[in-house]
């Protein structure tokens, strides 16, 4: 996804705008380009690819200059070229733009700016800003700017500077993130937090409609209207030390390995065991809105939409509230049953996931409450919802979301708790799933230590050009997730459903080429599961079990057997993924692919 920061200050802006862009590549990306004033011009270099190349093209002269600004870029509209690769200009070559998002009115601009004369070098939407700035400047880039906004339709984050304006950087925000850096006499201004992080702990998040004028001497803020306000920095809670890898050679491994600790932030002081409730003091005024909710609407994408699955069978199952989970791209295109008494639960790791957002307004339109499970603070989704629970697992780098996820079914638990007990859950059953939330960690450490035999087992499977992953109740999101994170991984085609559905169609592929991955726990539906993978023992399919320890009788239907701890049937998702990013991550690595990156993703994903 694209990423944006700016500069300016005391130090060699080049170096900060380069090293800010690096810390956004885990965003995936797939250009970059930088635009620096040195003396009185303004110089802009980009490359397609890696950053790498963008440092290769910068190679062999110095660049000495106090303020710029420069963007990954991941392609919507126009193909992923240098051309295309922002920042930006106008005619002239004074005004360069960056910008996230997407101008959905830009043919008609860009057709009304020709006419006018207006020459376009590019086929992106973000070029007719640099253009309609231009149209409005008169000297003035505060006024420039508003006039220019006052004609977009869309999202953007957006940073400008102009050739003649050494001291300044203008920037504006409407439904992509930015946030502004405060350093020791330096201004860093980025689409996310971890291009700042090494420099700053004082940032300033924008609100849709604001906008900011950054200079060398103050920052100001402008609401929609264009009126200066005050706006509060906060401190950020994550420092650059959270965003190396911590002696592990990919970020995906260390946030596996970390999961006892991530889990364990998750349910902290979350817990009442006397009184057997869940306490979320960020949802001080939801008890009533808990008790009187009539059913509960789910909207996530992903990975999160996965860990959603297993919230909705918990919300049904244990707090006794309807609940249906649906995928946040299509949620406001399906005409969604909601209202006032409907609990809107969006769960999203960044909290900019364009759909989920837009399910957010679509639910708080229709009278929903809103309530957010949000890893990133003061990201969008976490300030638009009406009430919003953190994840509090510190940055999740590598675009495969792993510990998120296993957050997310753990809140979900804590979520069920606190409906239920509003409801009609006893204290006594609430006891179960809060006790056995605490043995999680412990549970996660002893599943960690089977990454060498896991990837063994990978060893074997390495050759297979397709895989099925199957599971039954709560296991039907571990399946779906398991062959999420194969495919985005390893690129090795995968299928995740219900074990039962397997039959009405999908063992038409089974045979010793296309193995199965079977989530076969011993739960309630342990014997059904037994039954399915008979099924395709005989048709000669090739199967890896992620059973329950000392469950022997599983050896003689699955190929290869990995052994997880016992746990309740809500919480096994928790478990039993485990196993499955460790397979994927193993796979991956084998395969000699770029883990932390893979090819089209994104990290977060801001555009519908
Ligand atoms: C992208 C990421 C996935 C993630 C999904 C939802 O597609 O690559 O890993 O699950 O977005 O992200 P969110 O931040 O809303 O949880």
């Amino acid at each position: 996804m694209c990423g944006i920061v700016g500069y300016l200050g005391k130090n060699d802006a080049l170096l900060v705008l380069v090293d800010g862009l690096k810390r956004l590549e885990y965003r995936g990306y797939d250009s970059s380009g930088v635009a620096l004033r040195l003396g009185d011009k303004i110089e802009c270099v980009k490359a397609i690819g890696k950053i790498a190349n963008l440092e290769e093209k910068l190679d062999g002269k110095e660049r000495k200059g106090n303020l710029g600004i420069a963007h990954t870029r991941w392609a919507t509209h126009g193909e992923a070229n240098e051309v295309n690769a922002h920042p930006h200009s106008d005619c002239s070559g004074k005004i360069w733009v960056a910008h996230n998002g997407i101008i959905e009115n830009y043919k008609s601009l860009k057709e009304e700016l020709e006419t006018e004369g207006h020459i376009f070098k590019s086929q992106t939407d973000t070029e007719v800003i640099a253009h309609l700035i231009e149209n409005f400047y008169r000297g003035d880039m505060a006024f420039a700017l508003r006039e220019t906004l006052g004609k977009l339709k869309g999202t953007y984050a957006l940073v400008f500077i102009h050739e003649d304006h050494p001291e300044k950087i203008m920037a504006a925000k409407m439904g992509s993130p930015l946030v502004i850096g405060l350093g020791e006499e330096e201004t860093i201004i980025a689409s996310d937090v971890s291009a700042i992080i090494a420099r700053a702990n004082l940032v300033v998040y924008l609100d849709d409609g604001e906008t900011a004028e950054i200079g060398n001497e103050d920052i100001r803020i402008f609401d929609s209207a264009g009126a200066e306000i005050n706006k509060e920095a906060n401190k950020i809670e994550w420092n650059s030390e959270e965003a190396e890898k911590k002696g592990f050679p990919h970020f995906m491994l260390k946030e596996i390995f970390e999961q006892p600790e991530s889990i364990m932030n998750s349910i902290r002081g979350r817990i009442d065991i006397e009184k057997g409730d869940a306490v979320f003091e960020e949802l001080d005024d939801f008890a009533d809105v808990a008790r009187d909710a009539r059913q509960i609407a789910i909207a996530a994408c992903g990975t999160a939409m996965h860990a959603g699955m297993a919230g909705e069978y918990m919300f049904e199952e244990m707090a006794d509230i309807p609940s249906k989970i649906d995928y946040a791209s299509e949620f406001r295109y399906r005409t969604p049953i909601i209202g006032k008494e409907t609990v809107l639960l969006a769960i999203s790791q960044s909290g900019e996931t364009a759909d989920t957002l837009a399910a957010v307004r679509e639910g708080k339109k229709r009278g929903a409450t809103t309530l957010g499970v949000v890893n990133v603070l003061g990201s969008t989704i976490a300030r638009e919802v009406d009430a919003c629970v953190h994840n509090r697992i510190g940055l999740e780098m590598s675009v495969a979301s792993t510990k998120a996820f296993t957050s997310q079914v753990a809140i979900m638990a804590l979520l069920s708790v606190y409906f239920g007990r509003q409801r009609k859950m006893t204290s006594a059953d609430a006891k179960v799933i809060l006790n056995e939330l605490f043995l999680i960690p412990e549970k996660i450490k002893k599943i960690l230590e089977l990454s060498g035999e896991i990837k063994k087992i990978a060893e074997k499977y390495i050759n297979a050009k397709n895989f099925l992953y199957l599971g039954r109740k709560y296991n039907v999101p571990t399946a779906l997730e398991g062959a999420l994170k194969l495919k985005e991984l390893s690129y090795i085609h995968a299928e995740g459903m219900p074990s039962g559905e397997m039959k009405h169609g999908s063992i038409a592929l089974i045979d010793d080429d296309f193995p199965t991955m079977f989530i076969c726990l011993k739960d309630s539906v342990y014997e059904k599961n037994i039954s399915n993978m008979e099924e395709i023992k005989c048709r000669g399919g090739r199967i890896i079990a992620v059973a329950t320890e000392g469950d022997e009788k599983i050896k003689s239907v699955a190929g290869d057997v990995i052994y997880v701890p016992e746990t309740i049937e809500p919480l096994s998702p928790v478990l039993a993924t485990i196993p499955l990013q460790l397979f994927a991550y193993h796979m991956a690595v084998l395969k000699g692919l770029d883990v932390d990156k893979p090819r089209n993703l994104a990290k977060s994903v801001t555009v519908e």
